[in-house]
């Protein structure tokens, strides 16, 4: 039985001040939920500080991107061990803005997602096509090969405990979510091309969000989804509403 996930990624919003008052107005709106998985995935500079507030709560940590080399010179970056020091669990990996406005391709992506394993962290892996994809009818074609990229050479054990998101990069901020059945079609298909190259078993733990323009009113519906298991959540996460998201029904 897969375990919904609900993560807010909070992209670059929120200094330390302001991380923890929003942590501090959602830690008892979403206490005593043990239905679905709380991630909260703020800005590097606030992970020390978050993972310090929310301890002994059902909150965990995640990160929002990292580099795949242990240590060195790559000025700016942040390493595996580093997020894993600071108390992370997850980390968000090849999130559409990161593809769009840093370059990652598909293999760095892969690079990435085998690094964050050999770490003990745990990838929600970003995949998704642009409207223009969507309207050529590449859709599912595109996700199935973002998601084989991804996962390449990764060790199946490992694979169960991935996260994917779905993420129509048309949907993302823009208020337009994908309609529950158009979510579903490729949030299956997903699951299926994972069951085609690491087995059913597997495809059948992984679990597999959706992200676009996610709220407290369209939630239900979406995680009601047989292949939907949660979602990654943008603009919603920075407010109370977000609890409304963790305690959908
Ligand atoms: P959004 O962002 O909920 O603001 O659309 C989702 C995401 O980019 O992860």
């Amino acid at each position: 039985m897969r375990k919904t996930i609900v993560a807010g990624n909070w992209k670059m919003n929120k200094t330390p001040k302001e991380a923890l008052e929003l942590i501090e107005t959602l830690k008892p709106l979403v206490a005593g939920n043990d239905k679905t998985e709380v991630v909260f995935c703020p800005p590097f500079v606030d992970l020390l500080l978050a993972v310090e507030a929310t301890k002994g709560t059902n909150i965990k940590i995640g990160a929002q991107n990292m580099y795949c080399a242990e240590s060195g010179a790559y000025t700016g970056e942040v390493s595996p061990a580093m997020v894993k020091e600071c108390g992370c669990e997850y980390v968000i990996l090849g999130h559409s803005e990161r593809r769009a406005y840093f370059g990652e391709t598909n293999e760095l992506v892969n690079a990435k997602v085998k690094k964050a394993f050999e770490h003990g962290l745990t990838p929600i892996i970003c995949v998704g096509e642009k409207l223009e994809e969507r309207e050529q009818g590449i859709t599912i074609d595109l996700v199935r090969m973002q998601v084989k990229i991804a996962l390449k050479d990764v060790d199946p054990e490992n694979v169960k405990k991935a996260v994917i998101a779905y993420e129509p990069i048309w949907a993302i901020g823009t208020g337009k979510t994908a309609t529950s059945v158009q979510a579903e079609e490729v949030c299956c298909a997903i699951r299926q091309v994972v069951a085609e190259v690491f087995g059913q078993e597997v495809a059948d733990e992984i679990r597999v969000q959706y992200g676009g323009s996610v709220n407290a009113g369209n939630a239900a519906e979406l995680f009601a989804m047989p292949n939907i298991d949660g979602g990654l959540v943008g603009g919603a996460s920075l407010k109370a509403d977000f609890a409304k998201i963790v305690n959908y029904d």
